[in-house]
């Protein structure tokens, strides 16, 4: 970094935005050593790949107002740090359904890897593999698990929407479980395709073509809600008793992903969630859902124990991961970070975004006093009123 760009960084460090942490516009192509947050990935993927591609991946629903608060809420937290605790020793590994992490940050499942990176999700599942940890891979792959499965050199877990179709549903889970994901996350918050004004715009996605597929998802006896321009996504039919019903044939637990509710926590672990992840889909569905971090406690607090809560949903620094497990939630998911860094750099940078999250990580616990993820509790944090 030469000195007009040091003082262009820190000039945006000080007007407090946390994109201007990151390169604004470097005046010349990045490289993967030139990153140094995930930011810094957020502007070369910006850089890389093509305007709507970049706008898909990080756009949300409407004003994003809710994507925006999923970050903005972090703010609002602040940590207790204890002092003089042997932090010499720091681990944060982490074993879940029986699939071991090297840290507690998943790439969460997201759509049309493909659109970032021609290698799509088999470059991100090796670049997960390499970060040792977890990638859940999206019903909406644009590769077909098994070859997402071939490639892959750690851990996968599934992602599912369910169809209007039963059976083509089983089906799926069927192979994922078969091509080897050790857990299913069945994506709740989904009945109808959201409006995103930036795909809308970039005429990624046009309205026509949103109502002529969800005639066609649409099964013969489910109301024809497209007269409102209401798209379906895939079924809204679908009650708590899919729940049970999916749990029942799976044969890997099968967690709620889309819960925002103490309610909806408590509902779900009735009907069978192996866990719950507390998301409101990065904002991508419905704006004006509260942020996940500020609906992390009581949706903890409510599950009391019976399964792990998970969340996702504006995490891109260690300590905002250090926050969220302060808040109650056993691991984090990561869905714009990595494929920014497979926009920009491909395997490479999904691997760095990872082992940057996780080198933050390390560093907020060592200078938060907590040498383990045992240790991190609930005093850890205040949160300002
Ligand atoms: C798909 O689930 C998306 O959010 O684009």
């Amino acid at each position: 970094m030469n000195r007009r760009e040091h003082l262009q960084g820190l000039a945006g460090f000080l007007a407090g935005s946390p994109v201007a942490a990151g390169w604004q516009d470097p005046g010349r192509a990045l490289s993967i050593g030139d990153m140094i947050n995930v930011f810094d990935f957020d502007t070369a993927c910006r850089h890389r790949v093509a305007r709507d591609a970049y706008d898909y991946i990080s756009g949300g629903a409407e004003d994003e107002f809710t994507l925006r608060r999923n970050r903005s809420a972090f703010g609002r937290i602040t940590f207790r740090p204890r002092m003089l605790v042997d932090v010499s020793r720091l681990d944060m590994s982490i074993e879940l359904f029986g699939t071991e992490s090297e840290m507690p940050v998943f790439v969460a499942p997201t759509g049309s890897h493909g659109r970032a990176h021609p290698e799509g999700e088999p470059a991100t599942a090796r670049g997960a593999g390499a970060a040792k940890t977890i990638m859940a891979v999206s019903s909406s792959s644009s590769f077909p698990i098994e070859q997402i499965a071939k490639a892959a050199t750690g851990p996968l877990w599934f992602q599912l929407y369910a169809g209007p179709d039963a059976e083509g549903t089983r089906e799926r889970v069927a192979r994922a479980v078969g091509s080897g994901c050790k857990a299913v996350l069945f994506t709740v918050d989904a009945p109808y395709f959201p409006h995103r004004e930036r795909d809308l715009r970039n005429r990624l996605i046009r309205p026509e073509v949103q109502r002529e597929l969800a005639g066609r998802r649409r099964r013969p006896d489910e109301p024809d809600n497209t007269r409102y321009g209401l798209p379906q996504r895939f079924t809204a039919t679908l009650t708590w008793s899919f729940l049970r019903q999916v749990a029942g044939y799976a044969k890997v637990p099968v967690l709620a992903k889309g819960i925002l509710t103490p309610a909806d926590a408590n509902l779900a672990v009735e009907n069978g969630a192996a866990g719950i992840v507390v998301s409101n889909h990065g904002g991508r569905y419905l704006d004006g859902a509260p942020s996940t971090i500020e609906m992390l406690p009581s949706i903890v607090e409510t599950v009391n124990g019976r399964v792990p809560v998970l969340m996702d949903g504006g995490i891109r620094r260690g300590t905002d991961v250090l926050k969220a497990l302060a808040s109650g939630a056993r691991a984090v998911f990561v869905g714009r970070p990595p494929l920014w860094g497979l926009g920009a750099f491909g395997t490479p940078g999904v691997t760095r975004v990872l082992t940057l999250l996780q080198a933050e990580l390390a560093l907020a616990m060592g200078l938060a006093g907590v040498p383990n993820l045992a240790a991190i509790k609930r005093d850890l944090i205040a949160v300002d009123r």
